[in-house]
């Protein structure tokens, strides 16, 4: 359950520093109203090169506004090369810690102050400007590549709904999970070359043929463990594993997932190319749930 501190509830309720600020030395700006967080941060910044105040307008939820009001609180005073060393991580400990799916809260408040500090140096920002719907991995939620990249290296991410929590990115329509899946298993490959991979190789992809049934039915169920109960698990669902007989793997919903029938279909051919990919090309997921034939029935006349 998702609990919230104190400190999270007092920068919510009576956030600190809200406000344009005319005289602000600097402006940093991230998000926009399309990815439902955006946020303005302004620093005034003395002559030492200390910052002398910082202040925020934000657009977003309550954690948003809580970690923004808490980052112009841990900047005053601050050298700005120090300030510029406040992370994500940081901001969610000041406020005595954030649950996990709102870490996205603390890391748009970074990297305001990132953006704030490359304008106060003349350091351009190679990301600028790409946040809209042609650059987006996720189009519901306006996320570039570049963020999920980055969020899967600092938070050392390796599942999706990770991601969601970290970015936003994923936590909409879903039909970008398998794009995020990609860059999740590039950037880690990437991370750690020489090291086996956490999950299941797609190495093992087609080489079943020396695995028993009973091997294959675990390496199904680990990456259905891995991979796709966690993000379901997110929307309040569940998928079982039923059986597993030659190349056909028999799954079933189960609570929210299991009360829409165009779901379940977008949800088993999302399951099935991960399986494919991670465990055998040639394997089919046929789903057994048995949908709520009311759900679905036309409206009455
Ligand atoms: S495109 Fe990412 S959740 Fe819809």
């Amino acid at each position: 359950m998702t609990t919230v501190t104190d400190k999270v509830r007092d920068h919510f309720i009576n956030p600190r520093n809200v406000g344009e600020m005319a005289d602000a030395t600097v402006v940093g700006e991230v998000g926009s109203l399309a990815s439902g967080q955006a946020l303005k941060l302004y620093l005034k910044i003395g002559a030492d090169e200390r910052i002398e105040a910082a202040s925020f307008k934000v657009f977003g939820s309550p954690q948003a506004i809580a970690a923004s009001s808490a980052l112009t609180e841990m900047l005053k005073g601050k050298p700005v090369d120090d300030a510029a060393r406040i992370t994500a991580d940081d901001i969610a400990a000041y406020l005595g810690g954030l649950p996990p799916e709102k870490m996205h809260a603390c890391v748009i408040a970074m990297e305001a102050l990132e953006a704030a500090y490359a304008r106060f140096r003349g350091i351009a920002l190679d990301n600028e400007g790409e946040e809209d719907l042609h650059h987006s991995v996720c189009r519901c939620y306006s996320v570039p590549e570049h963020k999920i990249e980055r969020a899967i290296r600092d938070h050392n991410l390796t599942h999706v709904y990770q991601v969601t929590h970290y970015t936003t990115a994923g936590g909409g329509c879903g039909s970008c999970h398998v794009d995020i899946m990609q860059i999740i298993d590039r950037v880690r490959a990437e991370m750690a070359p020489a090291k086996p991979a956490t999950r299941p190789a797609p190495a093992l992809a087609g080489a079943t043929g020396n695995v028993s049934n009973l091997q294959k039915m675990q390496l199904i169920q680990e990456v259905l463990d891995r991979e796709i109960r966690p993000g379901l698990a997110m929307d309040g669902g569940d998928m079982e594993l039923v059986d597993v007989q030659g190349n056909q793997v028999f799954v079933r919903l189960h609570g929210h997932c299991n009360s829409c029938s165009s779901s379940s279909a977008t949800m088993k051919f999302f399951v099935q190319d991960r399986l494919r990919e991670m465990v055998d090309p040639n394997l089919e997921v046929i789903d057994t749930t048995e949908h709520s034939a009311e759900l679905h029935a036309p409206p009455m006349r």
